[in-house]
């Protein structure tokens, strides 16, 4: 079938082409139905069912035949590690974990946290929790112990699984400080924790709280699967919005299990067996839905690779991965294609390696700019497909279905809809714009199997950030345009979320950060263009009447204190200390506008604006960073 027809037939009849995608799925219940409705605009999918991710993702596959197959390849070049698992494997080493965290307690419905770096440990956590029914909570690696102790506040979790240490180049992260300050700054307690020692470095445990990852799971039963409903969370997954209090993606199972099997042959375009690898961290949606839970569930062998595009130890990596273990379909984000062109702009790299494995690459995360994509092109001779989607979604909204059918490429588009979205602009006032204007991105309700029902403990949120602007409608929170073929262009967001290294950060939060500086009196943060990480961060900070200390000194404090409360991965070095920040008459601050002065693109003076002087100010102040460039 066409892409037109796929999407056709999910137009005419959206529940059946859902319920027939289920078939795909091990229930041990089946559904009644698809579509669950459960008023004031609320839809949760298959709610009826018994199912269990885990076994779906790991025993159906012993089952059938594929107990052999490699289930995950770790490839780890910061420390010269390769070592694969078979399904078989994994589903002993699951079953076990699973059976040690039951013997301590863990049961269906009851949080747990993991605090990993990119070993294959991380997900045979995440899928040991699956198998019990247990709701898993990844954090990344890069959030300081401040973010991590919020998310322990709001997930309550009974225990932590976390390793004692990640590496990053030239560095060793202390994961263990970390767990150990944030449990200390959190007013929940853990019932313990479980740590997996790396050689790397061993951590101290703390007694009567700490297990280690071995010694617990010793004489212990291995558990069997346990059924859930379909509307069970199978996670909670923490992403960036306007404050510093993160927000809670719930996923359900069944729809999660359905939508991404779904995905993986119409999108991905790869078959079970083939080999699948997405270049992404467990922390991130991409690393739930693709690194684990997606080729997993289809019966693929999914890759944890531990490393970094650039200096892993070159900028040939990414080949000599997709070389070495026969990777048919990849996904990157754009910032590491930026990050290898940069090192290796003509392909010299590319050149020593057999890619004839490799059919297709994709790429989101950000903005897929057509320099990077044409590089790609050029380099690669295979098709760089560009797609769109959130953490909110937990698969791609907006993509050229290769897998399905290639449609023609656009440069600086995602595409088109995927079944399930059926995107449109509207206004300011909820109407809907013609092909080639920019306005809101909203996609009609209700969602797609796979996608968020709600947030974690915190409807009324979820209902005022994504539902209240366009009735009827789920708001993306991007702003962009479709043009006469159906193609979308992600052009902006519309709230206080940046994008930095394909890392989605919130502003807001630095700004409560910064706020929190004896000195700083008033401040203000914006992304600017970076062309190696998209966008980078950058302070204003207008400080105390008195406040006579060298600008330069509180600058570096407030860069310090950005890492030490929400992490390196803020990315958080640039920041300039100014008299006044430019608002409105109402006292907006006129972030925009000064974006739009940092990347020196014309702007409209602001009609409300209060006083125009103070932009000259902005200007000279950015000048002084290196930015505002005519
Ligand atoms: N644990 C601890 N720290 C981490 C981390 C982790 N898992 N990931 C990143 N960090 C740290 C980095 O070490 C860096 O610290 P530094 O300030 O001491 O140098 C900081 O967070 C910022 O990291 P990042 O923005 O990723 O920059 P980088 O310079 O380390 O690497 C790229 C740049 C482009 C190579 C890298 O960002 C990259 O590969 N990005 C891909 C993004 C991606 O896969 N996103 C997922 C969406 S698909
Ligand atoms: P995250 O929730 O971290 O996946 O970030 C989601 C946000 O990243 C989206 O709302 C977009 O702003 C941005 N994004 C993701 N994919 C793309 C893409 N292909 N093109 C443009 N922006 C993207």
């Amino acid at each position: 079938m066409s892409y037109k027809e796929v999407y056709q037939s999910w137009q005419d009849n959206p529940e059946a082409f859902w319920m027939d995608a289920a078939k795909a799925i091990d229930w041990d219940s089946a559904p009644s139905k698809a579509l669950f409705d459960k008023g004031d605009n609320l839809y949760e999918w298959f709610a009826d069912a018994k199912v269990n991710t885990c076994w779906n993702a790991v025993d159906r596959h012993v089952e059938n035949g594929r107990g052999e197959q490699t289930a995950i390849i770790y490839d780890s070049p910061i420390t010269h590690t390769k070592r694969e698992i078979s399904y078989v494997e994994l589903r002993n080493r699951v079953a076990s974990l699973a059976g040690a965290l039951r013997a301590k307690g863990v049961e269906k419905g009851d949080r747990v946290i993991i605090y990993m770096p990119m070993i294959p440990e991380a997900l045979e956590a995440m899928l040991a929790c699956a198998r019990l029914g247990a709701i898993h909570s990844v954090v990344f690696g890069g959030f300081a112990a401040n973010e991590l102790a919020v998310r322990i506040d709001d997930c309550e979790p009974k225990a932590i699984i976390a390793a004692s240490c990640g590496l990053e180049p030239g560095r060793v992260v202390h994961y263990k400080p970390l767990l150990d300050g944030a449990i200390e700054l959190a007013e929940h307690k853990p019932d313990f924790c479980v740590i997996f020692q790396r050689e790397q470095e061993v951590a101290e445990l703390v007694e009567g709280r700490d297990v280690n990852w071995h010694g617990f799971q010793y004489g212990v039963e291995p558990a069997e699967c346990v059924p859930v409903e379909g509307n069970h969370p199978a996670y909670i997954l923490y992403t960036s919005g306007t404050t510093g209090q993160p927000k809670g993606v719930v996923r359900h199972t069944a729809g999660q299990l359905v939508a991404l099997n779904w995905t993986m042959k119409n999108i991905y375009n790869v078959d079970p067996g083939d080999v699948f690898w997405a270049a992404s961290d467990v922390g991130w949606v991409v690393g739930h839905s693709y690194i684990c839970y997606g080729p997993l569930i289809h019966g693929n062998t999914t890759i944890v690779f531990e490393g970094k595009p650039v200096g892993t130890p070159d900028a040939g990596t990414f080949w000599r991965v997709i070389e070495e273990h026969k990777v048919k379909s990849f996904f990157t984000a754009p910032t590491a294609f930026r990050a290898v062109k940069r090192e290796d702009p003509t392909g010299e790299f590319v050149k020593k390696y057999d890619l004839s494995c490799l059919d297709q690459v994709f790429l989101a995360g950000e903005r897929a700019d057509p320099d990077t994509i044409v590089w790609a092109q050029e380099q690669l001779r295979k098709p760089i497909i560009d797609h769109w989607w959130q953490t909110e979604l937990g698969f791609p909204g907006v993509c050229n279905p290769v897998g399905i059918e290639l449609l023609p490429v656009k440069l600086g588009s995602p595409s088109v809809p995927l079944p399930g979205y059926d995107m449109k602009i509207l206004d300011d006032a909820g109407n809907e714009l013609p092909a080639g204007e920019l306005g809101a991105i909203v996609t009609p309700l209700p969602l797609p199997p796979g996608t968020f029902p709600t947030l974690w403990k915190a409807e009324e949120r979820f209902k005022s950030s994504y539902l209240s602007n366009f009735p009827g409608y789920y708001e993306t929170g991007d702003a962009g345009m479709i043009d006469e073929d159906g193609y979308l262009y992600i052009m902006a967001r519309t709230d206080d979320v940046i994008n930095v290294a394909g890392h989605r950060l919130s502003t807001g939060a630095m700004e409560e950060v910064l706020a929190g500086h004896p000195d700083v009196a008033e401040c203000a943060v914006i992304g600017v263009a970076d062309s190696l990480k998209g966008q980078m961060p950058m302070g204003f900070l207008c400080l105390n009447a008195g406040c006579d200390r060298a600008h330069t000194d509180v600058v570096k404090e407030v860069v310090a204190l950005v890492r030490e409360k929400i992490g390196p991965v803020a990315a958080f070095k640039l920041a300039t200390v100014v008299d006044r920040l430019p608002k409105t008459r109402s006292g907006k601050i006129l972030r925009a506008t000064m974006v739009s002065i940092a990347d020196g693109k014309e702007y409209k003076m602001p009609a409300t604006i209060d006083d125009p002087a103070i932009l000259d100010e902005i200007k000279l102040a950015l000048q002084g960073l290196g930015y505002a460039h005519d």
